[in-house]
């Protein structure tokens, strides 16, 4: 049996694998758990990898507009901005690392308008979001075909945002995995189910598991356990109050366009474009609350696909090479579930990362490190609290 870790980390999908990186770091041994029967195949690698804070900022608001909605996003869009700040250093560290190429691009963003209404909507966020000091810049339609001619020549003009971001999901994982696994001090167990927290006067002790080379059940020690199992975080015994983190159903597909049409991300009303460095555009991404169905449904794709292809024509008759779904971990609120539980001493949550969890894993880590040291961590994580009065709703169990 091998020695206890000082850290259990729940969940091998991205910010499970960073968290427990960061650990190692720090000169912990740390046991990762993972269910499946490889790291970071659940929504880790099914996201469209935008590092895109301001890209969402306008988009929720061009949809909802509801005043409390306003200050949640602010809250997000403050903790994106941090998190995108991470991403240059973050990505050139790793690639060194590895010797992996990441595909992380700093082309930037286009919101695209095809409405006067949207067009109005768009030239507002972006004089917002530079009175709070960021770059955003309206484009009129004749400044649109002049930085990306694919776009459709319909379009009333765009939000342009340079200082977005994009990266592969795919090759990302795939070096995370390897810079993880190549960690002394770390133990990936995959294959091996996570089915309560186990804790004695008010302290984290460690895990309950099952499967995996522990056989069919077990224990494992140790006082600091970091929740990441993403969708699935709700279904875990032992916490100290339910948690309403739930399943929220993304549909994306891969094109094979015969040129490139852009080099930006594009977003606009109902669907965003993300090029790649293959050749491929990536269209993304429904918004569904179906439970844990990760089945794809080729119709919702083909009006995904119709969606991308007002702002992109040449999108309309692309071969499509793929699909697929993946479950993003939503909350209530939208926002993630950050921080040291105040009832249950070393139980970290790292999980609900929604619609931005690429973004926001290599923040997360270093909150989790910091944490774990018992430091203050690098942002205020009071908002995302697990006990939050935003934080309500059933737990969803699959
Ligand atoms: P996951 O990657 O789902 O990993 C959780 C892991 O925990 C899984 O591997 C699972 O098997 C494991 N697990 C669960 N339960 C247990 C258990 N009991 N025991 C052991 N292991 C367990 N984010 C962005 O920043 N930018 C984007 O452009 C973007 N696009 C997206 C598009 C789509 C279609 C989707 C679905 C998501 C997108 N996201 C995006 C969101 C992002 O993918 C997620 O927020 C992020 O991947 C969450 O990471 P995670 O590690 O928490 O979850
Ligand atoms: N952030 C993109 C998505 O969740 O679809």
């Amino acid at each position: 049996m091998p020695r206890a870790p000082d850290a259990i980390v729940v969940g091998g999908g991205l910010i499970g694998c960073l968290a427990a990186r960061a650990l190692a770091d720090d000169g912990r041994r740390v046991t990762l758990f993972e269910q499946g029967f490889e790291l970071g195949r659940k929504a880790s690698t099914a996201a469209a990898g935008m590092l895109s804070p301001q890209m969402e900022w306008a988009e929720d608001l061009l949809v909802e507009g509801a005043a409390d909605l306003a200050r949640r996003t602010d809250v997000m869009l403050d903790l994106g901005i941090a998190a995108r700040a991470r991403w240059p250093a973050f990505a050139a560290a790793l690639e060194a690392e590895t010797g992996r190429r990441l595909h992380y691009r700093e082309e930037g963003t286009l919101v695209v308008a095809l409405t006067d209404d949207e067009a109005a909507e768009l030239e507002a966020r972006a004089r917002m979001q530079r009175r709070r000091g960021l770059r955003a810049e309206w484009l009129d339609p004749s400044r649109v075909r002049e930085l990306e001619p694919g776009i459709a020549g319909s379009a009333r003009g765009a939000l342009h945002i340079p200082d977005d971001r994009q990266v592969d999901p795919l090759p990302l994982m795939a070096a995370v995995a390897e810079a993880l696994a190549a960690r002394p001090g770390v133990r990936i167990e995959t294959g091996t189910t996570v089915r309560a927290i186990v804790s004695a006067g008010g302290r984290v002790t460690g895990v309950a598991i099952e499967g995996g080379a522990r056989g069919e059940g077990g224990t494992a020690e140790a006082e600091l356990v970091v929740l990441a199992a993403g969708a699935w975080s709700a279904g875990i015994d032992g916490l100290p109050r339910p948690l309403a983190v739930r399943p929220v159903k993304g549909q994306m597909a891969a094109l094979r366009p015969g040129t490139m049409p852009i080099r930006h991300v594009v977003g606009g009303r109902g669907a965003y474009c993300v090029p790649r460095d293959d050749g491929r555009i990536v269209v993304g991404a429904t918004v569904e609350q179906a439970g844990f169905d990760e089945r794809v449904d080729p119709a919702a794709v083909e009006a995904l696909i119709r969606a991308a292809a007002a702002a992109v024509p040449a999108l309309a008759d692309a071969p499509v090479e793929s699909r697929w779904s993946g479950l993003r971990p939503g909350t209530a609120d939208d926002l993630p579930v950050l921080g040291e539980d105040p009832e249950l001493a070393g139980l970290l949550y790292a999980t609900g990362h929604y619609r931005n969890g690429i973004l926001l894993a290599p923040l997360t880590a270093e909150i989790v490190a910091a944490l774990a040291r018992a430091e203050h961590p690098p942002v205020d994580t009071a908002p995302f609290a697990p006990t939050r009065a935003g934080l309500q709703g059933p737990a969803y169990r699959e």
